[in-house]
């Protein structure tokens, strides 16, 4: 039998889900979880997002051409998505699953774990396989061992199908050797209807499907988190800046990495300081907006 993914089903409550998918993602490195969005969030972001993609282009240039060659010509990009849909900020990035999700797998190496990037991708038809990586390489100066890096999710803003693109990923490769790469049995799909999630450890690999379809765009949020004390992927300060992190709620500030990393309990310092105060605090009082 081929490799496949274990789901759940969001009718659980919050503490059963968190516990079953902490589990999971220990045997497996994955998990999907459907629904996990109710239908009335997903159409309120995909409308908060709509402006935002009709202007991107997908021909646009990134960082460098190895950036361009890993996304292709065929993909628009909404980048810093919790500084453009309110609604993804406050219903999606701090969902309570997520979250002890990322107090289970993260809390226990560092005082307080952080978004990493909240990227939406539409990728249309046309777009190819992306290559199959582990997203903690981009931290691959941390030596190993280290403890688990990063909490990643796809989630769905459309039913997720094989000939869309739906992410393709090898379950339990967070425990293998890391220069074995999956054969094509060890690969599977993870389709899932829009308000799903495909929630996956920083070592798993995995990588996007090839669009075939003739006319559908593959959406959805490249959602992750990271220790508190990493440098983030996406510059969340710049991406969410606080003229617009002020105006949301304080657990939303948290997350993006407002709140000092404050590690005096483990016999450490503080991270993220701004006049040696807490940048939370400041946003609160209206010194930083
Ligand atoms: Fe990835």
């Amino acid at each position: 039998m081929g490799a496949s993914v274990q789901r759940l089903d969001s009718g659980l409550r919050v503490e059963q889900t968190v516990a079953a998918v902490v589990e999971i993602l220990h045997t497996d490195g994955v998990v999907i979880v459907e629904g996990l969005v109710p239908s009335s969030v997903v159409d309120t972001v995909n409308d908060e997002v709509e402006p935002y993609l009709a202007s991107a282009d997908p021909r646009m240039r990134h960082l460098n051409p190895a950036l361009d060659g890993f996304h292709g010509p065929c993909t628009k990009h909404v980048s810093g998505l919790a500084g453009k849909s309110r609604t993804f900020a406050t219903e999606i990035m701090v969902h309570p699953v997520l979250s002890g999700t990322c107090d289970a797998i993260l809390g226990p190496s560092c005082a307080r774990w952080q978004l990493n990037l909240a990227h939406l991708l539409a990728r249309g038809p046309g777009a190819g396989d992306q290559y199959l990586h582990r997203d903690e390489l981009v931290w691959n100066l941390v030596p190993e061992p280290h403890p688990e890096l990063q909490l990643a999710s796809i989630v769905a803003l459309v039913d997720f199908a094989a000939d869309i693109g739906a992410t393709r990923i090898a379950p339990g490769s967070h425990r293998w050797e890391r220069t074995r790469a999956p054969g094509a049995d060890e690969i599977t799909v993870a389709e899932m209807p829009a308000g799903s999630a495909v929630i996956y450890l920083g070592s798993t690999i995995h990588g996007g499907g090839a669009n075939t379809s003739a006319d559908v765009w593959r959406r959805g949020v490249h959602l992750s988190y990271t220790l508190g004390w990493l440098r983030t992927e996406e510059n969340n300060y710049l991406a969410v800046p606080p003229e617009i992190a002020a105006k949301l709620p304080r657990e939303c500030q948290d997350v993006l990495g407002y709140a000092v990393h404050d590690a005096i309990h483990l016999a450490g310092g503080y991270l993220g300081m701004v006049d040696l105060r807490d940048p939370v605090e400041m946003l609160a009082s209206g010194e930083l907006a």
